[in-house]
């Protein structure tokens, strides 16, 4: 069953999320996730597509399967999968009830997406589960900072922000070694906050 509140939620934010995200934000963290993404290679799932913000960045001429659990999401984002000069498929699927065989992907890319997953080690379980031994996972993600004062001030702001959107304090390092990934790579691109994560599934 599709957690439809999560689905309401982001559903909402659809028709106003690409001016909400903020053009100097894209602007701002565009080269760290064109080298990102320039490492996509063979089956790709790419996990969050939102309204396809990231597709121009993405390499040409890949094989992608997209998810959201949002299909107004996915509406927004339909010109730029078309605009997409390669293999892009964009499906409605909650990562908590994905329908993909086990192992079927070589590798899976997420974006700003587990400061939305209302399960996060949950989640990170069912990509682990699609993923191929061995496979590759590759995050750009915001999380809570280890820090005072941004570490009591993220949790507060996540009590009115997790509400309509994102939550500013998850830890999703911790979850991603929780989920039974080999943790390879963090890169912190803004304070400990703003970063990029490589892990692996072991075997
Ligand atoms: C902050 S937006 C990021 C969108 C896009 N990755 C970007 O950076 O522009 C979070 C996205 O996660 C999606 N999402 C939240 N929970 C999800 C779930 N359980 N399964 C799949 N997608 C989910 C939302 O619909 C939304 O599009």
């Amino acid at each position: 069953m599709v957690d439809i509140a999560t689905q309401r939620k982001w559903d909402k934010v659809a028709p106003t999320f690409d001016l909400m995200a903020g053009r100097g934000a894209e602007i701002r963290w565009a080269p760290c996730k064109t080298e990102l993404f320039s490492r996509m290679d063979g089956r790709v799932l790419f996990l969050a597509l939102g309204t396809g913000l990231d597709i121009p960045l993405f390499p040409r001429g890949r094989d992608i399967t997209a998810i959201d659990i949002s299909p107004k999401m996915l509406e927004q984002a339909k010109p730029r999968v078309d605009a997409y000069d390669g293999n892009l498929r964009a499906e409605v699927m909650d990562v908590h009830e994905m329908t993909f065989d086990d192992g079927s992907f070589d590798q899976i890319f997420t974006s700003c997406t587990f400061c939305s997953v209302p399960r996060p080690v949950e989640g990170l379980k069912s990509l682990y589960r699609v993923l191929r031994p061995g496979g590759g996972l590759y995050m750009f993600e915001h999380t809570g900072s280890r820090y005072y004062p941004f570490k009591p001030m993220m949790n507060l702001m996540t009590l009115l922000t997790e509400k309509f959107g994102p939550a500013m304090n998850r830890t999703t390092v911790d979850n991603v070694r929780a989920a039974g990934f080999e943790v390879l790579e963090v890169n912190n691109i803004f304070l400990d906050v703003v970063k990029t994560i490589v892990a692996r599934k072991p075997g």
